[in-house]
């Protein structure tokens, strides 16, 4: 069986800033609310001119430098999104072309919050079996123009940001159990109702903003954390591991609390979970594309180390994956 692993991260933030403080004069809101419920304190916001692409070219780039291979080396690019550059090409065609990177099969993933982890999952199973050598895998989202900026219910959640991994054959380590999961009966938890075929742009659709996130938060958080921790025992288990044998836990950044409940109930310390989500927010596939690579340049993972990625999202879609580093 080949070993597959990550060979280079990568990512990038928009410079913009939006501070609770700078929210606080858009919606009824406080930093005080905001960071008690969710632990955010910041996030980042793209250019009007940047779109999902370039933010996921820029952290594919800085993905290559650090994996050694180049673009036209690459036979696979997946970019999960759910806020991709428009509604068809796909992103990942973008990126190739503004790459160079003209071998490259190219694809983009819909799974929201759990997007990357999804990709990772779908470019180790075409690298396993021979289809392809090495894949670049990217989440990017520009939230900030689904996100309704007159709703403080959601609009003190979501940032912009993007990250990105290589993967290739490894000779030690690599990816050790995957656990993927889909539940479409609860998807109007979480959506945007318009732009689609089942109800086109109109102007009756932009009045009643409907081309906006609507989440209904408590029941997500609820499932979420639930979830969370069933993935990660199932990739557990299916690599004939304990909870007491992982390193670093990547989870989705959604809210501090989620987070800290899910830990509580695998029994992990916090010492054990990377956390971006006060200086980012939620940057939906973004969040934990960039919370590896922030892990891996901050020193956090070491070789050997036994690293979980762990994510939910809209759909509702949930995935775990398990890396010997
Ligand atoms: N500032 C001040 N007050 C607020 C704000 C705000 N920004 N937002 C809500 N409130 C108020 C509400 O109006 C409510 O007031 P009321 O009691 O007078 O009605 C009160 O605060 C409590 O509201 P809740 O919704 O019960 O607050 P909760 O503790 O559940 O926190 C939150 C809300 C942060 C959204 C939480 O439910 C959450 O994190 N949910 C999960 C989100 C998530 O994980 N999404 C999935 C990923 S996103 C994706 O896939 C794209």
């Amino acid at each position: 069986m080949k070993k597959i692993g990550i060979i280079g991260v990568g990512e990038y933030l928009p410079k913009k800033v939006l501070s609770n403080a700078d929210l606080e004069k858009m919606v009824d809101t406080s930093d005080e609310w905001i960071t008690t419920r969710t632990g955010i304190k910041k996030r980042r916001i793209a250019l009007p001119e940047e779109a999902s692409s370039d933010l996921a070219t820029n952290a594919a780039k800085d993905a290559l430098k650090n994996s050694g291979l180049k673009a036209q080396d690459l036979e696979l690019i997946i970019v999960a999104t759910i806020t991709p550059d428009m509604q068809f090409p796909s992103t990942a065609c973008i990126v190739q072309a503004k790459l160079g990177a003209k071998k490259a099969v190219c694809f983009d993933i819909s799974a929201a919050c759990a997007g990357f982890v999804y990709a990772i999952i779908t470019a180790q199973q075409f690298i396993a079996r021979g289809a392809y050598k090495n894949a670049l895998v990217i989440g990017s989202e520009v939230l900030s123009t689904v996100t309704d900026w007159k709703d403080r219910n959601t609009c003190v959640l979501f940032g912009d940001g993007a990250g990105a991994a290589v993967l290739a054959e490894v000779r030690s380590g690599g990816i050790l159990s995957t656990y993927l999961g889909s539940d479409g009966s609860l998807a109007e938890l979480l959506m945007v109702p318009a732009g689609g075929s089942r109800t086109p742009a109109s102007h009756k659709t932009i009045d009643k903003r409907l081309h906006y996130i609507k989440m209904q938060g408590n029941e997500v958080f609820k499932l979420a954390v639930k979830i969370m921790a069933d993935a990660a025992q199932s990739a557990l288990k299916q690599a004939g591991l304990e909870c007491a044998d992982i390193d670093l836990v990547i989870p989705h950044q959604a809210n501090i609390r989620i987070i800290m409940a899910m830990a509580k109930r695998l029994g992990l310390p916090s010492s054990k979970i990377y956390l971006n989500i006060e200086e980012y927010g939620n940057m939906s596939s973004a969040s934990t594309a960039a919370a590896l690579c922030g892990a891996v340049k901050r020193n956090r993972i070491k070789k050997g180390d036994i690293v979980l990625l762990d994510a939910f999202g809209a759909g509702l879609v949930w995935g775990a994956c398990l890396i010997k580093w």
